[in-house]
């Protein structure tokens, strides 16, 4: 939900910070600061608005602070202010921290520290965690006992953590130590990034990858001493824990933007790459056999399983509407698909053999991991469809598939919607293959999902035309998207997208609901986005697409090509190519990320940070 950065190296830091914050922006930009570290006392600088605004008050770099960390906020617990900005400190100046999480014990704790005489600058639950190292750190000499020899610093982080309930990914760093970074994990993602005599901790490897691809991945409850002699992993109950170098999968260039002018558009048009890249390995053409290796163990519970339960949040809860009516028409499985942030609390009923799916671009999305944990404690086998590698949601999961669609890095999700999908596709086939479709069948399935990408490269020529499609509709505040069957979810994912990225209000429906009420809407030039493909409800909507013009309503349709009945009834019209019902999610959704793009871009929004949002919700 923010970024943290620290770099402990040769360099000065304060530009190596400044540059890995701006590529964990996406993740939260309300405010931001750096601490340094090497001429002395530990130097704060930081504001309330984005890291643009935090470059205008930085003094110059300072050669002798190589050492220093960094954050960029979206605040849970404090307004989005200068003094609410981390880092922050401890009341001797001594120990400073810069936090992503949430303190659910903050207020207790707080009492405490102030009934013991400590005082506080913020509202922020972070500065809690700041202000009980301090006072474990300053209780230090009367337990020296109880060190056993330990680093005092690392010591008192320990002790204060043992406190805090709530999530974190912890930047630590103390005056008396300028040449020791601490860094702590629990529900928020870090990782440690190991270069030539130099480290980079983050909260995403998008701000390590310029220097360094061998990386090592915190896990829950473990920290990292970071000093002279190297890096030391262990638990936060000083448990000293291996943890294996592994290679970054990704590199710079995947996360510049390439040419693009916004992240959303340069991952839209990577939808073909990505989905090949998804589906490479898996899908074995000349066998026509798909190859999930990551759940291999699981394919026979998923035959088996009389229920399969897909849990997710926003983009990835209709990618997971579509996956239900995969299993279900392809496998034949009864699927349902729960928000996770309802699951989770519901009391949900797991029985034997019922399978969880979790979908998850980031892997982060904290109403999602806690929906993991739940099923997993009734007992269910739980599976992820995360594209975040080593992720705590990939991590918590019995198993898993992942994307490898490359970081999504606009906030508005689309090339992981298009992937998440893939998958539940090539998931749906082999089970089908297993339980009840013939070997010709799903070689047919195979070979029509293989089609995909490059049919995503015929709608992407339509961008332009899209783009004046939403030039004439963008001065309408109220939108409605109706699809039905299959691109049901697609009207839903659709008017997401619109909103979240141009503030235009937007409803998804199934068509035929129109009439159940929402047709009261319809006035003069209301758009109403219709996903009239060709399948086994288009008369039907048809019907719906007459009801709103007859109306008033402004008539925008996604249809097939070649369709020229429909041509008469629509004001706007975008084709794709011809794709079985089951397929077209992954084509359809297409158009509607285009549309949404473009009518943010025309309204002036700034299409990859969209207001009040962030990337990976890591708090519930
Ligand atoms: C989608 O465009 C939004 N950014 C948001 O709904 C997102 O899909 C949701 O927060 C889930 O994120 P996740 O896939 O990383 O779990
Ligand atoms: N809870 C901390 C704060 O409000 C961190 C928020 C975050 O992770 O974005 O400052």
């Amino acid at each position: 939900m923010c970024g943290i950065i620290a770099y402990l190296g040769k360099k000065p830091a304060q530009p190596v910070l400044i540059e890995g914050l701006k590529r964990l922006e996406y993740r939260g930009y309300d405010s931001a600061g750096v601490a340094l570290l090497g001429s002395g006392a530990i130097r704060v600088q930081k504001t309330g608005g984005r890291i643009s605004a935090l470059e205008q008050i930085l003094d110059e770099p300072n050669a002798a602070e190589t050492f220093g960390i960094g954050h960029t906020r979206w605040a849970t617990h404090g307004e989005p202010n200068t003094v609410n900005a981390h880092p922050h400190l401890d009341f001797t100046g001594k120990i400073a921290v810069v936090h992503n999480g949430i303190i659910e014990n903050y207020g207790t704790l707080k009492t405490w520290l102030q009934s013991e005489g400590t005082e506080f600058a913020s509202e922020t639950d972070t500065e809690v965690i700041t202000a009980l190292i301090g006072y474990f750190y300053a209780k230090c000499n009367e337990n020296e006992g109880q060190l056993n020899g330990q680093n005092k610093f690392e010591w008192a982080v320990q002790q204060a953590l043992r406190e805090v309930h709530g999530t974190f990914g912890l930047a630590i760093v103390c005056s008396d130590f300028p040449d020791m970074l601490i860094g702590a994990k629990k529900g928020s993602p870090l990782i440690l990034g190991v270069g030539d005599n130099e480290y980079i901790l983050a909260s995403d490897a998008a701000a390590i990858v310029e220097h360094t691809q061998q990386a090592i991945y915190l896990s829950d409850n473990e920290m990292v001493t970071i000093g002279p002699d190297g890096f030391h992993t262990k638990t936060i109950d000083n448990v000293t824990v291996s943890k294996d170098l592994t290679e970054i999968e990704f590199s710079l260039e995947q996360i510049e933007l390439g040419g693009f002018e916004h992240h959303m558009l340069k991952e839209i048009f990577e939808q073909p790459k990505a989905l090949q890249t998804c589906m490479g390995g898996r899908i074995d053409r000349q066998n026509h056999r798909i190859k999930l290796g990551g759940i291999g163990s699981y394919l026979r519970a998923l035959t088996r399983t009389k229920r399969l339960i897909l849990t997710a949040c926003g983009t990835a809860f209709h990618a997971g509407l579509v996956g239900e009516f995969l299993f279900e028409q392809l496998a034949r499985i009864p699927a349902e698909t729960e928000y996770a942030s309802e699951f989770r609390y519901r009391n949900p009923i797991i029985e034997d053999g019922t399978v969880v799916i979790a979908i998850s671009q980031s892997g982060e999305t904290l109403d999602t991991f806690a929906a993991v944990q739940e099923a997993k404690q009734r007992g269910a086998t739980v599976l992820g469809i995360v594209n975040v590698v080593g992720s705590s949601i990939a991590r918590e999961t019995d198993a898993g598939i992942y994307l490898h669609a490359g970081p999504e890095i606009g906030v508005a999700s689309t090339k992981a919607f298009t992937g998440q999908v893939a998958v539940l596709t090539m998931l749906a086939i082999e089970l089908g293959r297993r339980r009840h479709i013939s070997s010709d069948q799903a070689d047919k399935h195979v070979d029509e999902l293989a089609q995909i990408p490059d049919k995503i490269n015929t709608i992407l020529t339509q961008s332009e035309r899209i783009k004046e499609i939403a030039a004439a509709n963008i001065d309408k505040d109220n939108w409605l998207f109706l699809g039905r069957g299959f691109n049901y979810p697609v009207a839903l994912e659709g008017a997401l997208k619109l909103k979240e990225i141009s503030y235009i209000h937007a409803e998804g429906l199934p068509a035929a609901e129109m009439k159940h009420g929402p047709i009261a809407l319809i006035a003069d030039g209301m758009p109403a986005v219709f996903v009239a493909t060709a399948g086994p409800q288009y008369e039907k909507i048809m019907g719906n697409i007459a009801e709103v013009k007859a109306r008033g309503g402004r008539i925008i349709v996604v249809a097939t090509e070649g369709d020229e009945n429909i041509r008469a009834h629509a004001d706007h019209l975008i084709t794709i190519p011809d794709a079985p019902e089951h397929l077209q999610p992954m084509l359809t959704v297409v158009p509607l990320q285009l549309l949404a793009y473009h009518a943010a871009v025309l309204r002036g929004q700034d299409v990859d940070k969209p207001r009040n949002l962030a990337k990976s919700v890591t708090v519930e």
